[in-house]
């Protein structure tokens, strides 16, 4: 299937959408302290969308063929978590690394971020974890042009992980997004150069590559969402909506408090 190309009305409309889903993740820094709960950050997330922002959560009852309705407004992913975590009375204890990814409806337009949030003091092998994760989406975001390939972006990623001992998991990957939350393309975090379809002006996708310290095989748990890995080893992801422009890339997934590039890409 083909990949849509957005109108000006739609960029404008994912602008916002991307912007307010980073703001979430801005209001959640400094907060995921020991002590907390996933379900208190899953609260702090629904009150701010519905009451400050009046967005819509969509992950909120979501419910694509073959699963039971999500049932929060944000994913919570602890450790092993590799991604869809339901929040929860899981306390966060010292070191714990969370991955929380939010996606907002507004005017129709759907903004998809996530970020790893370390509680606490992290471990040396946590945080290269996270940063190394960090890197694979900024490398994998630095293919995008006119003209390169989705495979461009998943070689790049897979390159920069394996490269530092890391595993990409294949099974979830990044996705189309726009008056729907998952539309073509399928965006892989693996892959060979030149490969796949070619990125043309006004395509909208998420870049969200998930990285396990240990190897990539995964499991589901019993409640139908939580994804872990199988060898419980720790697992991290970061994600942007990003637009392809004429000469480049534009990331919607933007506000005051987005974290700056990796030096991987700025060459600071
Ligand atoms: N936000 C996730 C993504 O990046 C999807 C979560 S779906 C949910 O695609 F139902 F698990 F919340
Ligand atoms: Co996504
Ligand atoms: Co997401």
């Amino acid at each position: 299937m083909k990949s849509n190309i957005k109108t000006e009305a739609d960029i404008q409309g994912m602008r916002v959408a991307g912007r307010l889903a980073s703001e979430l993740l801005d209001m959640l820094e400094g907060k995921v302290r020991p002590g907390i709960t996933t379900g208190q950050i899953d609260q702090w997330v629904h009150d701010h969308m519905v009451n400050v922002q009046k967005t819509i959560p969509a992950t909120l009852g979501y419910a694509p063929p073959g699963y039971t309705p999500y049932p929060a407004s944000c994913c919570t992913s602890v450790n092993h978590q590799v991604c869809h975590g339901i929040p929860g009375n899981k306390l966060l204890k010292n070191g714990d690394i969370v991955n929380i990814d939010v996606t907002v409806i507004k005017d129709g337009y759907h903004g998809d971020s996530s970020r790893m949030y370390i509680v606490g003091e992290g471990s040396i092998a946590a945080r290269r974890l996270c940063e190394t994760t960090y890197d694979c989406m900024w490398l994998g975001i630095a293919q995008i042009r006119p003209g390169a390939t989705l495979g461009d972006i998943g070689h790049a990623i897979q390159t920069h992980a394996e490269k530092n001992g890391f595993s990409v998991v294949r099974e979830f990957c990044g996705h189309g997004i726009g008056k729907k939350f998952h539309e073509e393309p399928q965006v892989l975090h693996y892959g060979r150069p030149g490969t796949g379809e070619k990125l043309v002006p006004g395509m909208i996708f998420t870049v969200e590559p998930m990285i396990n310290a240990g190897r990539r095989e995964i499991r589901e748990l019993a409640d139908g969402w939580t994804i872990v890995t199988k060898d419980h080893s720790l697992s991290a992801q970061w994600e942007h909506t990003v637009l392809v422009t004429e000469t480049g890339y534009e990331i919607l997934t933007q506000s005051e408090g987005t974290p700056a590039p990796s030096r991987l890409v700025t060459g600071a």
